[in-house]
């Protein structure tokens, strides 16, 4: 019954949009069940029944890794192999349903391990205690599917299980908690001041934004927004200087058909508190307000990942992807004379199975992600010497770097009472629920369209006002780079613990909500990812240590007054219908604020720098070409490989990052 009512609605709301097959950039005609961007394949892809030889390995499918392999493909004298943990999501049709929709983004991804719902892609990351998080374990979300994080999705199980009171509620309503949760597919680049700052730390000129800017334009095919159906006023924008229109994606980047009446408001509250309008996020700025661009395709209005670098490469008979292949370890041949090792090829079981070895003739790429690269590379030998020898790892390398600088944003938010539609109602009123459900998937219209998050602003403070919360250090921070990012959030957002049960329990009575989330983008608290054991079979132990550094809980106090600020405004006083909600009047002084952030706040996903690049005498552990120091053949490219954590949201960086590889590797085998 659980699964059978969700997949009715789905299966016809998906035979409605899914009669056209749609042409896809650079490869042919597929059938597109849902949107165009996603056939439908078998899963697994591909066995490898035997040990086989490639040019090149990449380790993990993801955001990074996929992108890598299809662009060194494109090149028809190398063979390629991907290996890749999880699952491809469109091998169930519910499962690539739930990916597609983007206004289920928010369901599935809380911080409490009840909202776990989605086990088989997700890795099931949960956070060591975190002093500077109310000694909370916090779930962190991370894709293990074809695409990764940047399709980090619904797998439809365990409904109802801790969110909703009864697995019988009228469909499709059980169809969504039960699912989403989901990358919030912003799309947005860093400043040339923080991309300066990579050059800085690499001593490489070829990391500014300037010379990169051609490597962000290359993956994405953009289309400006539809106003007339977004409804909205002032209107999205853009500059269409950011984007390349020659550029055949296969990314896609683009604006829901939809805006979110409650963002008008904050996008005026936020210019009110004095924070400007802004033309766009893709230039090599981001300080003021605007519609962020999403990675959403717009025939169809649903999801583009990574994935559609696997899509686009999918007859290319040079590239293969492995599927539920879990990389055991990398095999580095280590000379006993003491030369140079070098990276031959890469151990892995699948499905569980049978334990494989793939060799590589010319490299092997690790693109297993913030979390996984800095693990296969200690299991492998390569990482500071203490965990090695804990874990009886014979030591190939000694890089005290990996696993250690993780840099990664928090955001939590206040939720006020509102008078216009937000996911408050949808999760509480099935018939509208259902009927926008249909709005999307037939009209492409509606909030199903919507990321919720869909208004965003970045704000850099003076250098008084740093200094005077006791943040001098910031103002040492080129002077483009954003103290903190706030997100226009429609719907209440609580603890996070479990969105779419907290918008159902404090809805319950028709109440609908609306949030300002206060991210923290020039975080100072570091973090590390260890191991567990000698096998990747084993999660790593990842310890953010959020909020630790004194100066991340100045700039948190003084942030969320600032949320307060605009909600204070005069420009915001018509949507809301009463006082705060959460956390209320009750939370005044410094100390009950900065204590109300750390118990309720929640990573953004955007966790880096645990493998990154640099210079050695800094520890750092890849050159400023993506080669791992000492070893020959082997590169990291993924967030790990990041020198430093650009304010906003990476997914644009690694994108950059995976096309700038692409070429490096490239050069260094003709
Ligand atoms: C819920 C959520 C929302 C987000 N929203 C946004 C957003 O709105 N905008 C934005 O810019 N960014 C967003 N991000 C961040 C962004 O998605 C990530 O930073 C990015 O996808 C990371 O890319 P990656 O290539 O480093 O790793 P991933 O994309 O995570 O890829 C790593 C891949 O390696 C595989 N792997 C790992 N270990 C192994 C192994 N041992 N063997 C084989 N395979 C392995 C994994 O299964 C995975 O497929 C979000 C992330 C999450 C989780
Ligand atoms: C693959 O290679 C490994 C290591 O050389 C070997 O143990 C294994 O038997 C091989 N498997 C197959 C199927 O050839
Ligand atoms: C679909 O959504 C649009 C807003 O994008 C709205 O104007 C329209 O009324 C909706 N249609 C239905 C049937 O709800």
């Amino acid at each position: 019954m659980k699964l059978i009512i969700p997949t009715v609605v789905l299966t016809l709301a998906s035979s409605f949009a899914g009669a056209t097959p749609t042409p896809l950039a650079n490869s042919p005609v597929v059938p597109a069940p849902l949107n165009g961007e996603y056939p439908n394949l078998p899963d697994p892809l591909t066995p490898l029944l035997s040990n086989n030889t490639y040019d090149y390995v990449v380790v993990g499918a993801g955001t990074a890794g996929m992108t890598l392999a299809y662009r060194l493909a494109q090149d028809p004298n190398v063979k390629v192999a991907v290996l890749e943990a999880g699952i491809d999501y469109t091998s169930n049709l519910v499962n690539q349903a739930l990916v597609e929709i983007p206004g289920a983004d928010t369901i599935g991804c809380g911080a409490s391990e009840t909202d776990f719902l989605n086990n088989m892609i997700d890795w099931g990351y949960v956070t060591a205690p975190q002093t500077g998080a109310g000694n909370r374990q916090v779930r962190y979300a991370r894709g293990k599917c074809l695409g990764g994080s940047s399709a980090r999705v619904g797998a439809f199980n365990m409904m109802g299980a801790s969110t909703y009171p009864s697995p019988f509620f009228p469909p499709p309503l059980p169809l969504l908690p039960s699912s989403h949760l989901c990358n919030f597919m912003l799309y947005q680049r860093p400043t040339k001041g923080s991309m300066q700052k990579w050059v800085d730390l690499t001593g490489d000129p070829q990391w500014n934004f300037d010379a990169r800017f051609q490597d962000f334009k290359k993956s994405v095919k953009f289309t400006p927004p539809k106003s007339n159906l977004r409804q909205d006023s002032p209107s999205a924008q853009y500059s269409a200087a950011s984007f390349d229109p020659a550029s055949t994606g296969p990314l896609q980047v683009s604006f829901p058909n939809f805006a979110q009446p409650f963002s008008k408001f904050v996008q005026l509250g936020l210019n009110e508190v004095g924070i400007a309008t802004t033309q766009d996020f893709n230039g090599g700025s981001v300080n003021g307000v605007q519609y962020c661009p999403l990675t959403v395709n717009p025939q169809g209005g649903g999801r583009s990942t990574s994935r559609s670098f696997f899509a686009a490469g999918q007859q290319l008979p040079n590239l293969k992807v492995f599927n539920e292949a879990l990389a055991k370890r990398i095999i580095i041949d280590a000379p006993s004379n003491g030369g140079k090792p070098i990276a031959k090829g890469v151990r892995f079981t699948q499905f569980s199975l049978q334990t494989l070895d793939v060799y590589a003739t010319k490299e092997v790429i690790v693109s297993a992600g913030a979390f996984g690269s800095p693990q296969l590379l200690m299991v492998s030998g390569i990482g500071p010497k203490d965990q090695l020898e804990r874990f009886n790892i014979k030591t190939i390398v000694e890089a005290p770097g990996v696993g250690q600088n993780m840099l990664d944003h928090v955001f939590a938010a206040p939720s006020y009472p509102v008078n216009v539609d937000t996911p408050t109602r949808l999760v509480n009123d099935p018939v509208y629920l259902a009927a926008q459900t249909a709005n999307f998937t037939i009209n492409q219209l509606g909030p199903l369209t919507s990321n919720t998050a869909d208004l965003l602003a970045f704000e850099r403070w003076s250098d008084s006002d740093l200094s005077r919360i006791g943040a001098g250090i910031l103002t040492t921070y080129p002077k483009d780079w954003p103290t903190v990012e706030y997100f226009s959030a429609a719907g209440y957002i609580g603890d996070f613990s479990n969105l779419a049960a907290e918008n159902m329990r404090v809805g319950a009575d028709g109440t609908q909500f609306g949030s300002i989330l206060l991210a923290l983008v020039s975080p100072r608290s570091k973090g590390t990812v260890t191991l567990a054991s000698a096998d990747t079979k084993d999660l790593p132990i990842i310890d953010p240590r959020w909020l630790t550094d004194p100066v991340d809980q100045k700039v948190a106090i003084e942030g969320f007054k600032r949320t307060r600020k605009v909600f204070a405004s005069r420009a915001m006083q018509p949507v809301l219908t009463g006082p705060e909600f959460y956390p209320g009047s009750k939370v005044q002084s410094d100390a009950d604020i900065l204590k109300w952030y750390q118990n309720n706040l929640l990573t953004v996903w955007h966790a880096a720098c645990t493998v990154r690049m640099g210079k050695k005498e800094d520890g750092a552990v890849l050159d400023s070409n993506l080669r791992v120091y000492g070893v020959d053949s082997l590169r990291v490219v993924d967030a790990s490989s990041f020198p430093d954590l650009p304010p906003g949201h990476p997914q644009s960086v690694i994108y950059m990052l995976a096309e700038r590889a692409a070429d490096l590797i490239k050069a260094a085998h003709t």
